[in-house]
């Protein structure tokens, strides 16, 4: 019998397996923690790595029309003032009196009630700016006040002009980013979900405003099935949340959301931004951003349609898709029924691809030199500690679609037995033929 993921995920299973098996730890955790910053481990590293590069070859690297930058993070602080962030980017708190939380007005159900302790003695609302303020220089003052950036989106739009050129790139075309932003979040909350410190993917395409509705669904329906087909989220796990209220430039905003152990949560929002930032950033720094198209001899601001992700919360998304237990695989007659944690992960992202894994500590002469060549290929662990049965439980844990046994057999036949992790089947497969058979399950 195997349970499916949803029924039995909760946030502290999946918390709890990210510390154990070394995914995502809380950041400065022997003093305590700072709210909303979290540290990926050995394994958090890699999965998340694997996760962008999968974005960045989808986005950039399979595309002729879309083209990469990396921005710094601090900007001129003119930047936000055109985007409207410093005007515009709050958020509305309330602070309970009585049990000292705090809270988004605009997540509380009740507006009037404390949602933690029920209590009525709330503060007026208040406006919190999210943007995260430093300095520039040695003068810790207003004049050298700057902001880490709240977007990835703002640079491509600020750069927009000495990309198009550098890149020689004609409308319509696509800039991506992929980096840190940071928002001062008054609730940071479940796990790495609502976090001060993430990382976004974003892609801004610029296009004419008479194809900009068709390139928008294009982005959403490519967008989709980067979910179903190269992450493999189911899609009755996934569904597309429509903005009612959109902002006055734009014409449409979707948003995908990702049914989470807490409940539906966005993931990315695929957005017509109309003209605005360009004009913005035209009216704030005095430069033309606008388009020369050379057929039609024509100068204008082209429409943005943009892809916007989070990187935490996909590989959030990812784990808590992946995290399933089994019982009746392994329950021993007599014994205690013991649970089995597995993480499903799609083998294109799993942080260790395959484990070699030999049955004896005797059979190192063998089994070293296989994971040396594997290696070279496949992201790979070796692993010759404890008993066969734990190893293959931690592999289970970290999400190994593969594991290969070398065993005593192997110096007679010259072949390797390969546990599944999902089936838990294993099959004997010859040395020659182990290399493209592990290719053929982990990159088809
Ligand atoms: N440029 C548009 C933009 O930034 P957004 O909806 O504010 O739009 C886009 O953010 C994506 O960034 C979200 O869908 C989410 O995946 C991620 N994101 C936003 N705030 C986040 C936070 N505090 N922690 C983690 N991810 C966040």
């Amino acid at each position: 019998m195997v349970q499916t993921a949803t029924e039995q995920t909760t946030m502290e299973k999946l918390v709890s397996l990210c510390k154990r098996r070394g995914f995502v730890f809380q950041s400065s955790e022997i003093y305590g923690g700072i709210n909303g910053f979290w540290d990926y481990g050995p394994y958090g590293v890699t999965l998340r790595r694997a996760v962008e590069q999968l974005w960045w070859s989808e986005i950039v690297e399979d595309r002729d029309n879309v083209v990469g930058l990396d921005s710094s993070v601090i900007c001129h602080p003119e930047v936000w003032r055109a985007s409207g962030h410093i005007e515009k980017f709050f958020d509305l708190m309330v602070d309970c009196t009585d049990c000292k939380h705090r809270h988004r007005l605009d997540q509380m159900e009740d507006p009037e009630v404390c949602p933690d302790c029920g209590s009525r003695n709330l503060t007026a609302p208040r406006e919190f700016n999210l943007m995260m303020k430093t300095y520039v220089g040695p003068i810790f003052d207003e004049e050298h006040a700057a902001y880490l950036r709240a977007e990835t989106c703002q640079p491509i739009f600020v750069d927009f002009d000495l990309v198009r050129i550098a890149s020689r790139q004609k409308l319509p075309f696509g800039i991506a980013q992929v980096g840190k932003a940071f928002r001062n979040e008054v609730t940071p909350r479940y796990f790495t979900f609502r976090s001060r410190e993430f990382v976004q993917m974003e892609m801004e395409f610029f296009c004419r405003d008479n194809d900009a509705m068709e390139w928008f669904e294009y982005w959403r329906e490519q967008r989709w099935r980067y979910y179903t087909d190269l992450l493999k989220i189911p899609s009755d796990k996934l569904r597309i949340h429509e903005h009612e209220q959109l902002a006055h430039y734009a014409k449409a905003a979707v948003d995908i959301e990702f049914q989470f152990p807490f409940g539906w949560g966005e993931m990315e929002g695929v957005h017509h931004r109309g003209t605005y930032d360009l004009s913005r950033h035209e009216e704030y720094s005095g430069k033309d951003m606008k388009y020369f198209d050379q057929e039609a001899n024509e100068r204008f601001h082209p429409t943005v349609i943009e892809t916007s992700c989070g990187l935490d919360r996909m590989c959030l998304a990812i784990l808590a898709n992946g995290y399933y237990e089994d019982l009746a695989e392994t329950k021993k007659e007599g014994k205690e029924q013991d649970v089995r944690v597995v993480l499903r992960l799609a083998p294109a992202i799993a942080p260790v691809q395959v484990a070699v894994l030999p049955l004896s500590k005797k059979l190192t002469e063998n089994a070293e030199p296989l994971y040396h060549k594997l290696r070279k290929r496949f992201r790979a662990e070796y692993d010759d500690g404890g008993s066969i049965g734990k190893r293959y439980r931690r592999q289970d844990e970290i999400g190994t679609p593969l594991c290969v046994t070398v065993d005593f057999e192997t110096l007679e036949d010259n072949a390797v037995t390969v546990r599944d992790r999902d089936e838990m089947t294993q099959e004997r497969v010859g040395l020659d033929a182990l290399d493209s058979y592990l290719a053929d399950r982990i990159f088809s």
